[in-house]
């Protein structure tokens, strides 16, 4: 046994067995330094930085990344990224013990119904949002649900978890938004609570607040979603936060 431990020890030593097919040089990076990057490239970074809040109050989608827009909204990478936190979502949701008071907090726009209709008509983020006509697209009440999501909701309402929609859309939008939302397959929830006059607040400062009711009722946040870091920071934000992704806009 000890002679073929010694063997053993003495190949493990001498054989490359570690030496993999990667090489990394070091200079390759210098040389790179001052290309410019293909535009699918730079523009993946430019995406993963929107999503990492690295990239803030950001106007427009920069205009060569329309077409990258286009392909990454219209195709796997989106539906995959949201699966992704979805999944995590539900994953976390299970390992609690639910009670009657455990709520998980939704946004509305890009979260639950997608206005990826909207943006495929207006450049995909790279014209500058127009309020006006972003309004009459929701006023249509024709949004879809985003698939994931749906998904998300209905795991979590078979875990006895309840669902509070949390959005901004104004008050004059709500009987089109939970008709829109009835028809896409989000048939139930505790509230929805939206702004009953239109503050002005910053988006996260009107969000805090509403949660902070939600807990002085007794609720318990035990997840709050949406695709905007001002929907997930603040007070009461949730046990866990989950981020699904828009490289859209900037709340
Ligand atoms: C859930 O309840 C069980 C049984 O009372 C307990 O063992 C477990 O630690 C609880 N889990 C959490 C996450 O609180
Ligand atoms: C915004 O949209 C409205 C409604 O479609 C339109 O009348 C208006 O001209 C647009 N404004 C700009 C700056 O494009």
């Amino acid at each position: 046994m000890k002679v073929l431990g010694l063997l053993v020890a003495a190949f493990l030593v001498t054989c490359p067995c570690h030496a993999s097919d990667y090489r990394v040089f070091p200079l390759q990076m210098k040389t790179a330094y001052h290309d410019q990057y293909p535009t699918e490239v730079s523009c993946a970074s430019w995406r993963l930085a929107v999503e990492a809040n690295n990239l803030i109050k950001w106007k427009t989608v920069p205009a060569p990344c329309q077409e990258y827009m286009a392909d990454y909204l219209l195709g796997d990478q989106y539906r995959s990224d949201s699966k992704t936190v979805c999944r995590e979502a539900y994953f976390f949701a299970k390992t609690l013990n639910v009670t009657h008071r455990d709520i998980f907090v939704f946004d509305v726009d890009d979260t639950t119904l997608s206005n990826l209709q909207y943006f495929a008509n207006h450049g995909f983020g790279v014209e500058e949002h127009n309020a006006t006509a972003f309004k009459i697209w929701v006023s249509y009440g024709e949004a879809f649900a985003l698939p994931e999501t749906l998904k998300l909701y209905n795991k979590l309402l078979s875990l006895g978890i309840k669902i509070v929609f949390l959005t901004e859309r104004p008050l004059e939008l709500k009987d089109v938004t939970i008709s829109n939302l009835k028809d896409v397959g989000f048939h139930t929830w505790e509230k929805i609570k939206d702004p009953s006059i239109y503050s002005g607040k910053l988006s996260n400062a009107f969000k805090s607040s509403e949660r902070k009711k939600l807990a002085e009722e007794g609720y318990r946040i035990v997840g709050n979603i949406g695709d905007q870091w001002s929907d997930l920071v603040g007070e009461q934000r949730g046990l866990r936060t989950f981020k699904l992704p828009n490289p859209l806009y900037y709340d």
